[in-house]
């Protein structure tokens, strides 16, 4: 598949958390096939607001992808060949604190990485397609995500009736086990904010391509170490979910109408800058 042709700038990459499989209206369907093989499903393509967006359901528009099933590094490149080079990602997660309570939207700031042996680079050493070495690559992450997509977002949830959390920390796990009580309580005394199973290593995969990503964490449940009762079910999580995604439709609407066509002032597009190419 080509490049997404438009006169309205690159377009959008929304990827759609458990309970967002359809987004756009008036779609064509766009099969990609990656260097790391197949992503999740079909690639979305489509307008919102006179923009240009491409949606991509994260888990497959059947839910069929655990956390640790889906092929991060295939979803990213895909969005990427589409010509993306915005991401806005919702996604569920659990609080950590009482007052992160279910149906609070948390726009972090920080990640810590609590995943193993998740694929996290495209860096990787192996030769590439022609042979060639793959050059061996770190890119910057102090701030993992876009400082114009977040701003851009927290905006769109005031408009779109959300009060949002500025900031805070998403400690992503492997899963598909949701935490015990004793890991989170100790998230919760390292001071993070909200738990979640596949913001990482989506992120840093956004970084390496280059690309402005921003997490948009839809709280759905308070996670074990913070509630009283049994614990955390996924029929909790998918339903506060299914309670919240109309509201989230109309700040995703509003998020990709008002995101900078140019990026902005952020330093996204400069990740590689300074490596080898
Ligand atoms: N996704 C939604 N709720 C979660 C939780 N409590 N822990 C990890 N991932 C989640």
């Amino acid at each position: 598949a080509g490049e997404v042709s438009t006169t309205d700038g690159a377009p959008i990459g929304v990827i759609g958390g458990s309970g967002l499989y359809e987004f756009l209206d008036d779609v064509t369907e766009v099969t990609v096939d990656t260097p790391y093989g197949p992503p999740s499903d079909a690639l979305s393509v489509g307008s919102l607001a006179a923009r240009p967006v491409v949606f991509l359901p994260r888990h497959g528009r059947r839910h069929t992808l655990p956390p640790h099933r889906i092929n991060y590094r295939a979803n990213l490149w895909a969005l990427r060949a589409l010509g993306v080079r915005q991401v806005l990602a919702p996604g569920a997660v659990g609080g950590l604190r009482p007052e992160l309570g279910p149906g609070t939207l948390v726009v972090p700031d920080q990640l810590v990485d609590r995943t193993t042996g998740r694929e996290q680079t495209y860096y990787d050493g192996e030769p590439d397609r022609d042979g060639q070495p793959s050059p061996v690559v770190h890119v910057p992450f102090a701030d993992p995500y876009c400082p114009v997509g977040r701003v851009t977002v927290l905006d769109a949830a005031r408009s779109a009736g959300w009060q949002p959390v500025d900031g805070g920390t998403m400690v992503v796990i492997d899963g598909p086990r949701f935490s015990t009580r004793a890991e989170s309580q100790w998230f919760g005394r390292e001071g993070w904010s909200v738990v979640g199973m596949t913001g990482h290593p989506e992120a840093v995969l956004a970084r390496e391509l280059a690309l402005c990503y921003t997490a948009l964490s839809l709280v759905t449940d308070l996670d074990s170490g913070v509630e009283v009762g049994h614990g955390v079910t996924q029929q909790e999580v998918f339903r506060v979910f299914a309670q919240n995604v109309e509201r989230l439709r109309i700040l995703l609407g509003d998020a990709v109408r008002t995101l900078p066509a140019d990026r902005g002032a952020c330093p996204c597009g400069q990740a590689l800058a300074g490596t080898p190419s």
